[in-house]
């Protein structure tokens, strides 16, 4: 079914989503989006990265109508009674909570895990234990690791380099385990470079896209990986919003228990992403050069999503852009 169709569908037939990390960026994202289909949605956040504000913003940007459908949780994943009492009487679970940042997870491989490894087994668990129907998480293109292939294609991954992309790489193994051994319906969302509004341009884990708005903006000198030639797939977020109410959505048998590439498809340098963001720009900028330094090693990633494209139904949108 397309996209638009299931939204339409929505629409009409109210079901019950929890969204966990609903005060980060791409929780906050789905939330709106699915309030705004008429969904009810409870939610889950513990702040450790998200904000409050995101959750005013979320209210700002629907009806009250809408609104009411919105109930919030502040609870931690790692304790598994807050996980099973959350998933209580939900139909589809959109779970985001996690520590991002492979360079957090270097810093602090524990932390990283708690939330990344025993926060999702405890979700997984619950919503098991709690008839769920689906279970879509964000896994991510770390999982590909050193591998040099491109276009990445999902069968293929390489060695995972970070703790992080360890983390990421266990939830893909427990999915397919709990559809053996459980036939427990998930999917996974395999997200590359995910920018949109409400990303965070603060701190020192900060994506690259914010973060250097965000530098660019109060005139301050940039970084770049390498020689700014190494290449990312940016993702809009609408398209990973799509990518998870399809997943939700999907009657597919053969879409259970396999992860999907999450992406544009596209390929753009750090140098040429630099350049797009100064000229978007320009009319905010006071005048002051920005300095653009070289420094570390990139990694590269692009990819396909040949399989979401077959299994889910998605197309790219970039309607918001
Ligand atoms: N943004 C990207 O480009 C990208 C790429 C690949 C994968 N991902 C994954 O997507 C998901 C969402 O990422 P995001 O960019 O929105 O990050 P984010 O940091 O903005 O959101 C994550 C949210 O999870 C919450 N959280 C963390 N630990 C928690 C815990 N123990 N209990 C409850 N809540 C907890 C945080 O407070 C935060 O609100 C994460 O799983 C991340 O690993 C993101």
């Amino acid at each position: 079914m397309k996209y638009n169709n299931v939204k339409e569908e929505l629409k009409h037939n109210q079901k019950t989503w929890l969204v966990t990390g609903v005060a980060g960026f791409i929780g906050s994202n789905l939330a709106e989006a699915l309030l705004k289909l008429n969904q009810k949605v409870i939610s889950l956040d513990n702040f450790a990265t998200g904000h409050r504000y995101n959750l005013d913003h979320i209210k700002n940007s629907v009806s009250p109508q809408e609104w009411e459908n919105f109930t919030f949780v502040e609870g931690d994943i790692t304790n598994y009674d807050t996980c099973k009492s959350i998933t209580k009487d939900v139909d589809i679970v959109l779970h985001q909570a996690a520590l991002g940042s492979v360079p957090r997870s270097i810093d602090n491989p524990v932390v990283s895990n708690n939330a990344n490894v025993t926060g999702f087994l405890n979700m997984l668990t619950a919503a098991k234990d709690n008839d769920v129907k689906r279970f879509v998480y964000a896994s991510s293109s770390s999982v590909y690791g050193d591998s040099q292939e491109l276009p990445k294609v999902e069968e293929r991954t390489g060695n995972v380099l970070s703790p992080y992309a360890v983390t990421k790489a266990v939830n893909e193994l427990y999915m397919e385990v709990f559809y053996k051994c459980y036939e427990f319906e998930s999917i996974g969302l395999r997200y590359f470079n995910v920018f949109g509004k409400r990303q965070d341009p603060n701190g020192a884990y900060a994506a690259v896209m914010p973060k250097w708005i965000g530098q660019i903006l109060n005139g301050e000198d940039l970084y770049i990986n390498g020689d700014g030639e190494t290449s990312r797939d940016f993702t809009y977020i609408d398209n990973v919003v799509q990518a998870n109410i399809m997943a939700g959505m999907t009657t597919n048998a053969d879409a259970f228990a396999k992860a999907y590439n999450t992406a544009a498809g596209g390929r753009e340098t750090l140098n040429n992403l630099y350049q797009a963001i100064t000229k978007g720009l320009k009319n905010n900028l006071s005048g002051l050069p920005n300095h653009l330094h070289q420094y570390q090693l990139p990694y590269n990633s692009t990819e396909q999503h040949n399989r979401l494209l077959a299994n889910l139904c998605y197309r790219l949108s970039c309607d918001s852009l």
